[in-house]
């Protein structure tokens, strides 16, 4: 976990939550991000414009439920509970409306291995959770459920979900799925393109993980990382 200071964490969330909109893969109040912190996560507030949220303005929350804060947390804050919850490798989730993933969300079209770049999401492709009604504990199952093994999934009828163990990483992987999504929406016009194996798909994610490709964890060990020479 960070050894950034809750108050840096939440500047930061107010910045990485300025880029999601900046970038281009979010827009107006939708979306959200949450930060591991002990015994709990910081969470961007609900229904305020990013270009307004002021670092005072994120809220802390336990994993009961419980909030302190002036004002109330995301509407989302059961899939980012449950997510940090279940899931000790990763410290930050991000959600947003991206066009292109969502528009493989609406129609519930998974990606599959069509470019070897889907591995930045940990499998064999990225899955899409099954509809629910937003914040409901139905939509966190169901995140939950398309998110085991991967660190990117599509929220059926909704947006995306990309997490990282760094907000920045969380935002750089929302912005790789938005543009393999874009990729695959393109892809799709000329008919439907070939599928790598399982097989090579295991082959680049080990070698993503050699060269600490992304936010592949590091392969203990195994670093493949070029050195730096000193002079
Ligand atoms: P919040 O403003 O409550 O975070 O909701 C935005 C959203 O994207 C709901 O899914």
């Amino acid at each position: 976990m960070s050894e950034l200071t809750n108050r840096d964490l939440r500047h930061e969330m107010v910045d990485i939550a300025r880029k999601m909109n900046a970038s281009g893969i979010n827009q107006g109040t939708a979306g959200n991000i949450s930060q591991r912190i002990e015994n709990g996560f910081l969470i961007t507030p609900s229904s305020l414009p990013y270009d307004r949220m002021e670092a005072g303005d994120i809220v802390e929350m336990d994993f009961d439920g419980g909030y302190a804060g002036q004002l109330r947390p995301s509407s989302e804050w059961r899939f980012h509970r449950d997510i940090l919850k279940h899931r000790p490798d990763i410290d930050v989730v991000l959600h947003c409306h991206s066009i292109y993933a969502t528009t493989l969300a609406v129609h519930y079209k998974p990606i599959p291995a069509f470019h070897y770049m889907i591995g930045v999401a940990g499998g064999y492709d990225i899955r899409v959770a099954d509809y629910a009604t937003f914040g409901t504990q139905q939509l966190s199952d169901n995140a939950l459920e398309a998110l085991e093994g991967r660190l990117a999934c599509l929220l059926g009828q909704h947006g995306q979900i990309a997490l990282g163990k760094t907000m920045e990483s969380a935002l750089a992987l929302g912005r790789e799925v938005e543009t393999l999504s874009r990729l695959y929406v393109q892809a799709l016009t000329l008919g439907d393109p070939p599928i790598l194996s399982n097989e090579e798909m295991d082959r680049v994610i080990e070698q993503m993980r050699k060269m600490s490709y992304g936010q592949m964890p590091d392969a203990d060990g195994i670093n493949d990382v070029p050195k730096k020479r000193d002079s």
